[in-house]
């Protein structure tokens, strides 16, 4: 899997000469496996058109905020809830005094505003106009508000001139950019995840399963390999990738998973159970094929081993993450969960459709998720799953380093 893959980048083009290199920018970013959607100011359109922008992201431009059809599409709150990063680039002098002063009259500038995911400007602009105590003023003031500032460049500019102001070369700013998702709050730490479904076989041929796709699990493995932990992801049959940095084993049967986790767990840090494992399976799987000879048949199950519980009543126990999916009653079974099982963490979904009918839990890439522990709880709204996944692993990490007493590094701010 590419460092990229799953990332979703709002990519703001403005007014620079540098935006002929935006359409490069976008290949490289997509060349990394990320999924790019073009916003473009209107000066932007005047270096480079939103025909060269749609032809390389794949998506089309976006370009007004008060469009009705636009609006009815993706609009401004959609793009910024969609967006795992805003990146503008070029970011010309005035783009960067609009954002500090937070300017929502554009379509890109009210996407900032509402966009709850890191934002970085890569500066390009002339020499003089960088060395402006004004822009240097707004740099500072970005970047002091926690926004990433990737380059300018020296050189030669395409006015003549020579100095600081050119936007990074596409490919450095690609490379930034997948730095800029590696957080380092689990630097040094030991991750075990366990996801996706597990198989039960009944004969050779048949099994019984459920229908957990293992996208959370591995979006969480992915956040905390992002996170600077060392990953073993232990999964059940899914047609996914495993993410980078990850190292995964593979298995079958929930007994199979209770072997792999037991056989591996000490040393680990932090334990989460995103698996949906069987909770019973056939007492016997038989050696053949079983004929339909009879109009009835009935399968004697017998209760898999709680993988979770047992991993949590281990003497030196990891701190302990699991999952709870319930279709109704979400926070006192969730809690119940939360005792039964000594878990530090439990993340709750609700399983099938929210209010407004929008699907939940096993299939669909978003989710909703309420988070408890003892004495709080924490409820991350409707998004992605990847989205979800570092929200909950930022969680996870300062839970952890807090019960630990684990000064958080000042790098990481
Ligand atoms: O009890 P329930 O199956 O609802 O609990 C769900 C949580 O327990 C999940 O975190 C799941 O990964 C874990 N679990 C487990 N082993 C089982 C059953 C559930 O690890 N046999």
């Amino acid at each position: 899997m590419k460092r990229l893959t799953n990332k979703h980048i709002v990519l703001g083009v403005t007014g620079s000469i540098a935006a002929y290199k935006s359409a490069d920018l976008v290949r490289k970013l997509v060349a990394a496996g990320a999924e790019v959607r073009v916003i473009m100011t209107p000066s932007a359109t005047e270096f480079i058109t939103p025909l060269t922008m749609q032809a390389v992201s794949g998506n089309p431009v976006h370009q007004a905020l008060l469009d009705e059809e636009a609006e009815a599409g993706m609009g401004h709150i959609q793009l910024a809830r969609w967006a795992d990063l805003v990146l503008i680039a070029p970011a010309s002098a005035d783009s960067l005094s609009r954002l500090v002063h937070g300017r929502g009259d554009t379509l890109l500038g009210a996407v900032c505003l509402a966009a709850s995911s890191p934002l970085a400007v890569a500066p390009a602009m002339n020499q003089a106009m960088w060395k402006d105590p004004a822009t240097q003023e707004n740099v500072a003031t970005l970047k002091e508000r926690g926004l990433h500032v990737l380059g300018p460049a020296e050189g030669e500019q395409a006015c003549g001139d020579t100095g600081p102001g050119r936007m990074l070369e596409p490919d450095d700013l690609a490379r930034e950019v997948e730095t800029l998702f590696d957080t380092g709050t689990l630097a040094g730490v030991k991750v075990m995840v366990t996801a996706g479904p597990t198989q039960e076989a009944i004969d050779p041929v048949r099994f019984i399963s459920n229908r957990s796709s293992g996208k959370m699990g591995y979006a969480l493995a992915e956040a905390a390999a992002e996170a600077g932990a060392e990953v073993l992801l232990i999964s059940g049959p899914t047609s996914l990738q495993t993410p980078d940095r990850v190292q995964r084993v593979d298995v079958r049967s929930a007994e199979q998973m209770y072997d792999a986790v037991h056989s591996d767990v000490e040393g680990y840090n932090i334990f989460i159970g995103a698996a949906a494992v069987a909770d019973y399976r056939p007492i016997e799987a038989k050696a053949s094929k079983i004929k339909k000879d009879s109009d009835t048949m009935s399968l004697e199950m017998g209760k898999t081993e709680d993988i979770l519980a047992s991993v949590s009543a281990l003497k030196h126990r990891p701190y302990m993450v699991g999952f709870a999916a319930e279709t109704d009653e979400l926070e006192a079974n969730a809690r119940k969960k939360l005792e039964a099982k000594r878990l530090d963490i439990v993340a709750a979904n609700q399983v099938g459709e929210d209010a407004e009918g929008k699907p939940l839990g096993f299939e669909s890439d978003e989710n909703t998720l309420t988070v408890f522990w003892q004495g709080g709880s924490e409820a991350f709204p409707y998004m992605s799953k990847s989205q979800l996944a570092r929200a909950l692993i930022e969680l996870i990490a300062s839970r952890y380093r807090n019960e630990h007493n684990i000064i958080r590094p000042e790098s990481f701010g």
